[in-house]
């Protein structure tokens, strides 16, 4: 697998890393730990060098999983993980607010080092912004955790473009983390410009719409009780059922290219700047080297233009998050 640069820190992973949040946490119930491993580890047989985790999978559950099945390839292989969110660190419970307080990140960095039993964080997210600590000392904090060698580049997960500015500032940003993909577009808008002028390097996450543009979802699809895709209104069936327009599209390029629509759904982000790495995540070992495969899919401008020109007549429906999630992103 090629690989790419994210930031100007250094950073070097493989064109397409694995979102590891779904073996655990989010998308139904967490996998047979023994599974999860195997998965982890054939992708890393398959050339994958970059895993996403965070210390709310689960919580604590899917930063364990990732660092026992990375633990062979220490070193060789860079794992992300992400803090903010409030987690007692007793009980392990999430009542869901935030805490980017600079102690706690640093107690969270110290906690994930051991979990992912590694000496130090390759790439240390924000996974969102918190309104009560300035970026300023969210960026000083990470700084000292660098200086320190606890980790080694910085992150920021559904920031604004301000914030990002201001982050950078102080502590060189290597990527941001946020939903970016063909059923998601927004931060074409103004966070991918911010991010050309700035040099830092973007990693979608949810690259696949959920699994929407997989062609496997429709309005039928029903999703276990814990899937949080049940409190999405862009999930709802109505929406689902008028969305499958901007399926149907993939299908159509897919079908002429001899790929599939999730091949070109990642084919599609990769062909945007050289600087994304999108991190698809599956539990499924099928699916893992068909998305893996994408990495080898050439869409030409005459494809990039048709899906451009045919997406821009899809109105997609229903909003990406429940409100109370929506109040956290773009800060
Ligand atoms: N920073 C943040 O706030 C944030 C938020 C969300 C996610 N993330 C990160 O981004 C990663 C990926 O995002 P995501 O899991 O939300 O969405 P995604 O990667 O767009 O989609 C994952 C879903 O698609 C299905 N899928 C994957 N490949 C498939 C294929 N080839 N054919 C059919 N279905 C397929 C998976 O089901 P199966 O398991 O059944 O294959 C799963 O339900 C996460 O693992 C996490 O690390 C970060």
């Amino acid at each position: 697998m090629k690989t790419r640069s994210l930031g100007s820190t250094g950073l070097n992973v493989s064109a397409l890393g694995l979102g590891c949040m779904g073996l655990s946490f989010g998308l139904g119930p967490a996998v047979d730990k023994q599974e999860g491993i195997a998965l982890i580890r054939a992708a890393v047989e398959k050339g994958v060098t970059f895993f996403d985790t965070a210390e709310v999978y689960g919580p604590w559950m899917n930063e364990e999983l990732v660092g026992e099945a990375l633990a062979p390839f220490k070193g060789r292989v860079a794992i992300a993980t992400k803090f903010g969110f409030a987690i007692d660190q007793v009980t392990g419970q999430n009542p869901g607010g935030l805490n980017s307080r600079p102690e706690r990140i640093k107690a969270v960095a110290e906690a994930s080092l051991k979990r992912l039993r590694v000496d130090a964080l390759d790439l240390f997210y924000q996974h969102r912004v918190d309104p009560e600590v300035p970026i300023e000392d969210v960026a000083g904090a990470v700084k000292d955790l660098i200086r320190e060698g606890k980790v080694k580049h910085f992150g920021l997960s559904e920031a604004g473009a301000a914030t990002i500015r201001k982050a950078h500032a102080v502590q060189p940003v290597a990527a941001l983390q946020s939903e970016y993909s063909l059923f998601w577009r927004e931060p074409e808008v103004e966070i991918i410009p911010t991010l050309e002028e700035l040099g830092i390097g973007f990693v979608p996450f949810s690259p696949l719409g959920k699994g929407f543009l997989t062609g496997k979802i429709d309005e039928t699809t029903t999703f276990d009780p814990t899937d949080f895709r049940n409190v999405v209104p862009r999930f709802t069936p109505e929406a689902r059922k008028a969305n499958l327009a901007l399926v149907d599209l993939l299908r159509g390029i897919a079908a002429r290219k001899g790929v599939t629509p999730a091949q070109v759904a990642l084919a599609w982000l990769l062909a945007q700047k050289p600087w994304i790495v999108p991190i698809p995540g599956t539990t499924k070992l099928h699916r893992l080297e068909e998305n893996l495969g994408a990495a080898a899919v050439e869409l030409t401008p005459e494809d990039l233009r048709e899906i451009q020109a045919a997406s821009e007549k899809v109105q997609l429906q229903g909003a990406r998050y429940p409100e109370h999630l929506q109040k956290l992103v773009g800060r």
